[in-house]
């Protein structure tokens, strides 16, 4: 009996998870392996969402999202960027992660290209793939002033049968971000060429040069081929909720309520009434948790940055540091070590992409102290041991 089809059958799970879930719930374990900090929800939102419970929000909703959801998202991007986007060109079908898989099932068919900017997040591979196209990559390099990928570059990765490009800025996991020149080369030749460009700006908020990252919406006409990914999960430390956002070209719309609705219908309700909370009252809140990333990013700098063994290379946003330990022949062998031995959960390099396994992600998100501890024993473990890994 054939139960799973063939390819997807042959799948591995990813990296980070593959190290985490069987010590998910030990307290022992400084996590910094997932991208997230330790700070529940503030409180006005989970009020929020509780009022809508008890108001008897629990009924299906339009499948694009609450109409008040909707508006609030368009006053938020236009208030941030400066804007005037169409209300009708947001669509809000569930997580981040969904709003890229129904992207990804709307460009691509079985045996086309699609290529991703790397090292990437594992996740966006595997979407992806599951829609039978091809998945190339083209990677970021490490200079002295960060890592760096021109849009020409990116361009001369695509292939003739190349329906998709993916780009994600700023970067998980190395901290890139695409200024706007880039944007505007890469935006453009997606246009002439009929390229649907995923413009995944999840740690828009994450951006240590100005308030936020340089966006897509900034630049995109309402029929340009680009879908730009947001969502709830990164600037306001909502990642259990599973709310997202697209901004996607207005004829769309239509196609974006059909496939919401084989997804998944739509995102809970009460949560939407929470985002919209999030929206109107959390410009603080957004402005505290950088803040205290920022801090994190010069902690991580000032313990790893002078370190003989390893490379580091500054991120410009998220909330990720991607370094290089000089030497080691496995970032599996070397995680699965760091665990067993000083209880720090990183994530394996080689789970972002060819040519990482020498590298691990670190995610500086966690509250000060833990973050302190986790890192000095990643010194110390890599003072101990990293020449026999
Ligand atoms: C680059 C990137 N895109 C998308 C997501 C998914 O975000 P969400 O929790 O909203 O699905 C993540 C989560 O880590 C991410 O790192």
């Amino acid at each position: 009996m054939r139960a799973v089809r063939p390819d997807i059958s042959l799948m591995e799970q990813n990296g980070i998870t593959g190290i985490a879930l069987p010590r998910l719930d030990d307290p022992s374990v400084i996590p910094l392996w997932f991208g997230e900090g330790d700070r529940v929800t503030p409180a006005f939102i989970r009020e929020a969402a509780k009022k809508a419970l008890d108001d008897g929000q629990t009924f299906y909703v339009h499948t694009r999202g609450l109409p008040e959801l909707r508006t609030s998202i368009r006053d938020y991007l236009n208030n941030l960027y400066d804007v005037a986007i169409d209300e009708e060109r947001i669509s809000v079908p569930g997580s981040s992660m969904l709003c890229i898989t129904i992207a990804a099932h709307m460009a691509l068919s079985q045996g086309d290209d699609a290529l991703v900017v790397s090292p990437h997040w594992p996740n966006i591979e595997t979407t992806y793939a599951v829609t039978g196209a091809n998945v190339n990559t083209v990677r970021q390099r490490e200079t002295k002033t960060g890592w760096q990928l021109s849009a020409e570059q990116i361009i001369d990765a695509v292939t003739p049968e190349t329906k998709s490009i993916f780009v994600n800025s700023p970067c998980n996991p190395t901290g890139w971000v695409m200024q706007r020149p880039d944007q505007e080369r890469l935006l453009g030749y997606c246009r002439d060429n009929d390229i649907l460009l995923i413009a995944d700006e999840v740690y828009h908020r994450h951006y240590y040069g100005a308030d936020a990252a340089p966006s897509f919406v900034q630049i995109a006409g309402g029929e340009d081929p680009i879908v730009i990914v947001n969502g709830f999960s990164k600037a306001w430390a909502m990642t259990g909720w599973r709310v997202g956002w697209v901004v996607a070209p207005k004829s769309q719309g239509t196609h974006w309520a059909i496939m919401s609705e084989c997804f998944n219908t739509g995102s809970t309700v009460f949560t939407q009434q929470a985002c919209i909370t999030a929206l109107k009252e959390g410009e603080d809140h957004v402005r505290q948790l950088k803040d205290q990333y920022q801090a994190g990013r010069q902690m991580l700098i000032d313990k790893l940055g002078n370190h003989p063994a390893i490379d580091l290379c500054l991120p410009d946003g998220a909330f990720y540091a991607f370094p290089r330990i000089r030497g080691i022949k496995s970032s599996r062998r070397f995680a699965e070590m760091l665990l067993e031995k000083e209880d720090v959960g990183v994530a394996p390099g080689y789970t972002f992409g060819e040519s990482n396994d020498e590298y691990i992600r670190i995610c500086f998100a966690l509250s000060p102290d833990r973050l302190a501890k986790g890192l000095d024993r990643i010194v110390r473990f890599i003072g101990d041991n990293h020449n026999d890994i």
